[in-house]
């Protein structure tokens, strides 16, 4: 399949995998690329530009195929170096960003500097248009259903992608509730070039976190997701577990007179805990509703060839088949 993004950064399929913290290692990001689509390192999961610097090596072993880096430009507890990791990822010679949070204006000189393609995560279409006038050269459109920040506008990608199609002109990904390749086809439909997938990836053999994740992802549903920090403008989607009960019940008791330091022991450190020993309750970690829609845990590349597979039968047979008069069934295989 071709489109701008297939073009844009020299993949085979229109399939990013999103930043993800204490998710998205060299092994992750490898796999994906080695299966055609983009895979994406998280730099600031590395704690310092040294240790990103070390990654993109690492990565670089794993695969001759392009994949990027995440900066993610949100609030936190202490101001990570960025300029210094731009550095490593230019010296590493990665060719494509993956910025979200803030806006990336102010580091688009080194980014572009060194040759690199930004795409901006985004959960709106202002910020979408701020993205294209400061010169991304595309966006990752993330609507409500996602996991990690939905933005404070609640806006799902049925109306949010659609609009975005209607004001963008440079390319754009549909991310948030992408799962497998009705997601890919609506996404197509509705004007994006592709799809970026979080929550999916982990559930993957190659995703280098605890089994109990991946395991906590299958029993999951679509209605166990939690949004946590909305009195803090910071809203994050996080899969439910007690430490989330015990943050949302602070939330309650403080009211609007929240601080981030009273949800501190639930939102801080919390990656590790989750991610490499398994502990599920230890408090708040992203999740997207489409945890619903994960039945099995594939290799990466069964997943991809998976869903580009069905998205030509869905093409080809189901949506041409309305057009030619033919009754046709979902022909998407939800269990491998
Ligand atoms: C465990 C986890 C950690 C994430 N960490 C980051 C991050 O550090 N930076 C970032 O930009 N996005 C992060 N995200 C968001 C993803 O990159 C992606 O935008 C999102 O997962 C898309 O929604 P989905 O989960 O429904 O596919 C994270 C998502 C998950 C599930």
């Amino acid at each position: 399949m071709k489109t701008a993004i297939t073009e844009m950064f020299g993949i085979e399929h229109p399939i990013i995998q999103g930043g993800m913290h204490y998710v998205g290692f060299a092994e992750l990001a490898a796999a994906v690329s080695n299966a055609g689509g983009l895979g994406v390192i998280t730099g600031l999961t590395q704690r310092t530009p040294d240790l990103l610097a070390k990654e993109i090596a690492r990565c670089r072993d794993m695969t001759d195929r392009p994949f990027g880096v995440n900066l993610t430009f949100l609030p936190t507890f202490t101001a990570p170096p960025y300029p210094e990791y731009i550095a490593a990822i230019r010296e590493g010679g990665v060719k494509v960003v993956e910025t979200a949070g803030r806006s990336p204006e102010q580091y688009m000189p080194a980014l572009k500097a060194g040759g690199i393609k930004v795409i901006h995560k985004c959960t709106s279409v202002r910020h979408s248009l701020k993205a294209e006038a400061i010169g991304c050269d595309a966006v990752s459109v993330d609507g409500f259903e996602c996991g990690g920040h939905p933005g404070e506008d609640d806006m799902p990608n049925m109306i949010l992608l659609p609009r975005a199609a209607e004001e963008l002109k440079i390319p754009f990904v549909a991310s948030g509730g992408m799962a497998d390749a009705r997601s890919l086809v609506a996404a197509l439909a509705m004007g994006a070039a592709g799809m970026n997938m979080g929550t999916r990836f982990i559930a993957t053999k190659e995703a280098p976190v605890h089994e109990n994740v991946k395991n906590a992802l299958l029993k999951a549903t679509e209605l166990d997701t939690r949004l946590v920090m909305r009195g803090l403008r910071n809203t994050e989607r996080v899969l439910n577990n007690k430490g989330v009960e015990q943050l949302l019940e602070i939330e309650r008791e403080k009211g609007r007179a929240l601080k981030i330091d009273d949800i501190h022991d639930q939102v801080a450190g919390v990656y590790p805990k989750v991610m490499i020993d398994g502990d599920m309750d230890a408090g708040a970690w992203s999740c997207g509703m489409v945890a619903g829609l994960i039945h099995d845990i594939p290799t990466v590349k069964e997943l991809i060839d998976r869903i580009m597979a069905d998205a030509e039968r869905i093409i080809r047979q189901r949506l041409t088949g309305f057009l030619d008069g033919v009754e046709h069934r979902p022909t998407v295989r939800v269990i491998a």
